[in-house]
């Protein structure tokens, strides 16, 4: 339906008048606490992945693990966030995003306790399949809620926020295991114990932050939603926003809020496509593997990978600042274009430097140049893209679609690489990674639109016409 032709008078009043200040003078103060505190279910995620790299060597001696036990314990936390996101989008759209993350936030800080404590590998499992139910749950549902709270000017900004605290977790965990790795073969209790930590603070936290305005419209729970939406940006641009909001979620209750309707087939095809693609294009096996992959192909000592490792986290981190502060100018389509270019030609390069036998540092500096193409544009870009594309009524359930695809795409991934290293050697694995980037930069160039700048509800237009 036409935004005009269904405008209540509010829309009709501001749409009249020149942009008012208040528009613009909402409390930012207030929206960035909101996406800092969102974004520690992130944190959570990135340091929960990536903190059984350390406790890894520990737990396996510990419990005497045979090969495939030691790639259960390892696994089963992907297995849980595929879980997950897969009922994540359901149960948002039906409850809300706010309650959910609470659901979250109480499985962290359950998961970090139970995985500390298991005197089985049956028990570490199942604790580890909790805390990957959690990683399933945050990883939609934060970047969903922050697209729902943030002015359509700095949404980029905010929900890359979330992917530089998934990458701060992921360095804490480096950090985490590097300090703990002295104290003996317990020392994986206490680098999961670490984990209950921030679970508890983004517990108490999330008391602080409202629910979604935009989920509280689709459940016409509106003074609340005003409320909100007045500290958010200012009672101008408040009243603008829910006269928006409630024009596209009428327009939705006429067509249906069915994800599988033909109008919602391109939306679909471009987040779940783009999910996969950030996933299948490597990076995970760089930040999952690094170790193995300095110590066992370029001959570095164990000491010199765990540099390198700190190197990679330190690029990914620095790119993902550079992120946040362009996405919303450059635009998420010429970052998402630089990044897969880029990612081509590094890892194209860095084919070539293993054929020649080049040495460690070069063979580094070309994997820091494929993390850091990735850091500027897929690794933000692709959240951001995957929660601002679908409209109101089905946002929860089209964005878990495609995380599920996402972490799927992660798990298959991470299973295949050290095979397919044996297989192709370490060159045919790049090869691959290299040829996937080169397609994602053909799939961004023709198929995802630009997005920056507009509100969900004028993203969600361009799906009617
Ligand atoms: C993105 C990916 C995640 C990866 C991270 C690394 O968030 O979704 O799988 O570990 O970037 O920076």
């Amino acid at each position: 339906m036409p935004l005009h032709a269904s405008s209540g008078p509010l829309l009709r009043e501001s749409v009249a008048q020149p942009p008012s200040p208040a528009r613009s003078t909402g409390n930012a103060g207030y929206v960035y606490l909101i996406a800092t505190v969102a974004a520690l279910g992130g944190l959570l995620f990135g340091f929960d992945t990536a903190i059984i790299n350390g406790a890894l060597v520990f737990l396996k001696k510990d419990f005497g693990l045979t090969d495939t036990e030691t790639e259960l314990a390892a696994s089963s936390i992907l297995f849980g966030a595929v879980a997950g996101a897969a009922v994540a989008g359901g149960l948002t759209d039906r409850y809300g995003r706010r309650r959910l993350l609470f659901g979250a936030a109480l499985l962290f800080t359950l998961s970090a306790v139970a995985a500390a404590l298991p005197r089985t590998l049956t028990e570490f499992v199942v604790a580890r399949l909790a805390g990957g139910l959690a990683i399933g749950l945050a990883s939609l549902l934060v970047p969903l809620y922050i697209a729902e709270i943030a002015p359509a000017r700095i949404r980029g900004l905010l929900v890359t926020l979330n992917q530089l605290a998934i990458v701060t977790g992921i360095l804490l965990a480096y950090v985490a295991s590097y300090y703990l790795a002295g104290q003996g073969v317990a020392s994986w209790r206490w680098m999961f114990a670490s984990a209950a930590v921030p679970s508890l603070l983004f517990m108490v936290t999330l008391l602080l932050v409202p629910e979604s305005p935009r989920w509280l419209l689709g459940q016409g729970r509106e003074a609340e939603a005003i409320g909100t939406l007045t500290r958010l940006n200012g009672p101008v641009a408040a009243a603008t926003e829910t006269a928006e909001i409630q024009t596209a979620l009428a327009a939705e209750r006429g067509a249906e809020a069915n994800l599988y309707q033909p109008r919602l087939r391109q939306p679909l095809r471009i987040a779940v496509v783009l999910a996969v693609l950030q996933q299948i294009t490597g990076i995970n096996t760089i930040l999952y593997y690094g170790s193995i992959i300095f110590t066992e192909h370029s001959g570095q000592s164990a000491a010199s990978a765990i540099g390198a490792n700190a190197l990679i986290g330190g690029i990914n981190f620095a790119g993902t600042i550079v992120a946040l502060f362009v996405i919303d100018r450059v635009g998420r389509k010429p970052l998402l274009l630089l990044a897969s270019g880029g990612m081509t030609l590094a890892l194209g390069a860095l084919v070539v430097a293993l054929h020649l036998g080049a040495p460690g540092p070069w063979l580094l500096g070309l994997i820091m140049l494929y993390v850091a193409c990735f850091a500027v544009g897929l690794g933000p870009g692709v959240w951001v893209v995957i929660t601002e594309i679908f409209p109101n009524a089905v946002r929860g359930r089209g964005a878990s679609v495609a995380t599920v695809a996402l972490w799927i795409a992660c798990t298959v991934v991470s299973f295949t690489f050290l095979s397919l290293v044996k297989a192709a050697g370490l060159a045919g694995a790049f090869g691959l990674y290299a040829g996937l980037s080169a397609l994602t930069f053909l799939f961004v160039w023709r198929a995802v639109p630009e997005t920056k700048g507009r509100t969900l509800e004028e993203i969600e237009r361009g799906w009617h016409s």
